[in-house]
């Protein structure tokens, strides 16, 4: 047994488990991802194979994706949206493939997938392929049938995930989708080479940044441990913190057992408000945006109601004090980067209930690390 216990040690890396050793490898992830793309100034992604004029007849985007891969295409949609000004769809693969979709050839398809085998993800790319769509795969899996069955393919260099719940994958996802929108973007003449060289640097810059988060856990364990006892948790968010609240939601419900609902803060008072009573744990995306203000006036909303306010928020930000129980503060970065950062403590924060409420985080009841049946 004590040899098993150290073979065990040794898989994981020194961490108690398989989730807290992957979340810790996500700086080197997000600088694999980089690595190699940014050649003479310029972004490469040979993968994709459309040349600049085949690129720009782009003129609507679809992202296929079931569970965390599918919130990794709601950051997508914004970068894309955003930055490119061309239309982004993100739809859950089981609903895509049964509703007869609207694809043109003028349509890219980006299916997204840790695995590469999710049954309902590959229905849904065939199905389009039929339509006529290239479609573009971001996958974990080398060789994958998601890789095999895409036009072309971006592999997201998480290397192996052992936990069902997804984390450095995810952050690998959004990482690679976001080379992609500022690509689209570069093509349709949106964004000027070097307005892509700052971007990029300044996403290579989030793995230190991240590392920095990693360094210092204690004010988001202090906040689990505060929320481990509710049956019910709201988290919210705007813009790209509504995005990222669906993540932050679907890990505590995925690993805790703790029941978790990702809202847009402004959506709260039209239903989820009546939820709130005294102590209710409500977990905000409240990093420094462009709603930043909009946000604040959704969490005194949910403050005179008696809610127990965790807020992750942007380092310096002092004025959140007054309006949150737990404030977890992150390094500042632009609004387009934020998933990187802010996702990092709900996972730390889901992985920590999960602790305390004695849950096995690696190996959470009733979930498959990889669906191949519908
Ligand atoms: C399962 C896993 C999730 C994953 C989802 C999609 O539900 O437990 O972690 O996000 O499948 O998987 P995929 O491999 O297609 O990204």
């Amino acid at each position: 047994a004590h040899v098993d216990w150290d073979l065990d040690v040794a898989e994981k890396g020194g961490y108690p488990d398989f989730m807290m050793k992957e979340i810790h490898e996500q700086p080197r992830v997000i600088r694999d991802t980089l690595a190699g793309r940014l050649v003479n100034g310029a972004l490469s992604i040979d993968e994709l194979d459309l040349s600049a004029e085949e690129l720009n007849l782009i003129d609507r985007v679809c992202v296929i994706a079931c569970g965390t891969s599918y919130h990794a295409g709601l950051i997508a949609k914004n970068l894309i949206e955003g930055w490119a000004r061309i239309p982004c769809e993100v739809e859950v693969a089981s609903e895509f493939r049964y509703r007869n979709p609207i694809i043109t050839p003028s349509t890219l398809v980006v299916a997204v997938s840790q695995s590469g085998e999710t049954a309902d993800t590959l229905a849904a790319i065939r199905d389009a392929r039929v339509k006529g769509a290239k479609v573009f795969g971001i996958t974990n899996v080398v060789g994958s049938p998601v890789a095999r069955e895409s036009d072309g393919v971006i592999y997201t260099k998480a290397n192996k995930e052992i936990a069902v719940a997804s984390t450095k994958s995810f952050l690998g996802q959004v990482a690679s989708l976001t080379l992609l929108a500022m690509l689209l973007a570069q093509a349709k003449g949106k964004l000027k080479t070097n307005q892509v060289r700052l971007l990029f640097h300044e996403l290579a810059d989030t793995a230190e940044q991240v590392e920095r988060i990693l360094a210092d856990t204690a004010a988001i364990d202090e906040a689990a441990r505060a929320c481990k006892d509710a049956s019910s948790a709201l988290f919210v968010g705007r813009g790209m913190g509504a995005a990222i609240a669906c993540e932050g939601a679907l890990k505590l419900k995925e690993i805790s057992y703790l029941h978790a609902e990702a809202y847009p803060a402004g959506e709260m008072k039209h239903g989820p408000i009546a939820l709130i009573d005294e102590g209710f744990p409500v977990i905000a995306v409240a990093t420094k945006s462009p709603v930043y203000d909009k946000l604040v006036s959704n969490l005194q909303e949910a403050k005179a109601r008696g809610a127990m306010i965790v807020a992750v928020a942007t380092e310096g930000d002092e004025d959140i004090r007054a309006h949150a129980d737990h404030v977890v503060y992150i390094p500042k970065v632009r609004d387009a980067f934020s998933a990187v950062t802010a996702s990092v403590p709900l996972q730390l924060f889901a992985r920590a209930i999960a602790v305390e409420r004695g849950c096995d985080v690696d190996q959470p009841r009733n979930l498959a690390k990889s669906v191949t049946v519908e």
